[in-house]
């Protein structure tokens, strides 16, 4: 069996990944070989029958033994050692969560349900860099791939709703601490079912604007609030994480050239869920299909897309972060033609990000490059 290394398995991404992987079976399918940026010479995880002590991630003569590496390390992890193990003569493939290589042109952005053939035609020409997309877009693109690989969608925009997890482990914990403050500052009036709601409201604010609420992930409170912007600013208008959407989705589905090129744009808001980021997005579709052809469409466009009907009960059960959360699924719903004409159509749909928007297509480009 071959050998495989493994960077990053103890963060949040890389831990999500283990599981996956250990209740896949796909350990049995390789050796793998763990490595370290802070503890070479450790021991590796418990429930890693047989494997060897940690390595040093650092270490490029032992990355190069590996015909494979998949990191979910991190950016700065990518971009420190990628080069250095090329220039060494590596020559193995290369399957990393982090968005540095995304958009290199020597790679591709992994999402097999929806993009197999340009994985296996990557893989055919020699490609060597297998990258996870981004989570907002794996996780629409896992619902709506049905109609972007019929050719129905002219353009698309989408609003979505993003889980503090995007921002990391830090960032969930910040944001539990400040709902756990929030809620202490003004608890014993809560008790009180004759105190005044305005009391109570008066007090929730004066905690939130208070500057010793701890912010420093977030930078402002997002406890009963949300962030209208998510990751850099491209000085244009545009955040980088609304960048990503359009060049992402389009490199995903294999239409970078400006003919194929579908246009995607939108607003990223980041708001206090947990770790699913949901969506509401507006098509235009290139043609009038009628919704039980694309609730057709949807439901075939892959396993894990689940059609919600657009019916107020079904949507508060099935439709949310809480339903999703640790699951694969992927429902949409809130279906419908929007006033603006029958071409017009609305959708929500909602994703575990740390499953199908990074743990998942990981797994799943490993055990096709294991073959
Ligand atoms: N950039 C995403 C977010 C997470 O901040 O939600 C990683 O894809």
């Amino acid at each position: 069996t071959q050998a495989v290394g493994l960077v990053g398995w103890r963060g949040m991404v890389g831990s999500v990944l283990m599981q996956r992987m250990r209740d896949e079976g796909d350990f049995s399918l390789f050796q793998p070989v763990f490595f370290s940026t802070s503890n070479a010479g450790g021991a590796a995880p418990s429930w890693a029958d047989g494997a060897g002590p940690l390595q040093d991630a650092h270490d490029i003569d032992a990355l190069k033994k590996l015909p494979i590496i998949v990191t979910a390390q991190g950016g700065d992890y990518t971009s420190q050692i990628y080069p250095k193990l090329r220039a060494a003569g590596w020559n193995g493939l290369w399957i990393d969560a982090a968005s540095t290589l995304r958009m290199d042109e020597n790679s591709v952005i992994v999402l097999d349900p929806i993009n197999r053939p340009v994985i296996d035609a990557a893989l055919a020409k020699g490609g060597k860099q297998f990258i996870g997309g981004n989570c907002t877009v794996s996780c629409m693109l896992m619902g709506l791939g049905g109609l972007f690989n019929q050719n129905l969608v002219e353009w698309m925009t989408s609003m979505t709703y993003q889980a503090a997890s995007g921002g990391g482990a830090q960032h969930m914990r910040e944001l539990l601490t400040q709902f756990g403050l929030i809620n202490q500052s003004v608890a014993s009036l809560l008790d009180d079912p004759a105190s005044a709601i305005l009391d109570i409201d008066r007090g929730v604010l004066q905690t939130q604007r208070d500057p010793n609420l701890p912010q420093k992930n977030f930078g402002v409170p997002l406890g009963g609030s949300l962030i209208p912007w998510i990751d850099s600013d491209l000085g244009n208008g545009m955040t980088r994480e609304e960048w990503k959407g359009g060049v992402e989705t389009n490199k995903i589905l294999g239409r970078g050239a400006q003919d194929k090129h579908i246009p995607i744009d939108g607003l990223c808001v980041r708001i206090g869920a947990m770790r699913c980021h949901s969506q509401a997005l507006t098509i235009k579709l290139t043609r009038d299909v009628p919704l039980d052809e694309i609730t057709d469409i949807l439901a075939e466009g892959s396993k894990w897309a689940k059609v919600v009907p657009n019916e107020r009960q079904a949507t508060i059960e099935a439709l949310t972060p809480v339903a999703v959360t640790g699951t694969l699924d992927i429902p949409v719903g809130r279906l419908r033609k929007l006033n603006m004409g029958p071409e017009y159509l609305s959708a929500f749909t909602v994703g575990d990000q740390l499953l199908w928007g990074a743990a998942e297509p990981l797994r799943r480009m490993l055990r096709i490059a294991l073959g």
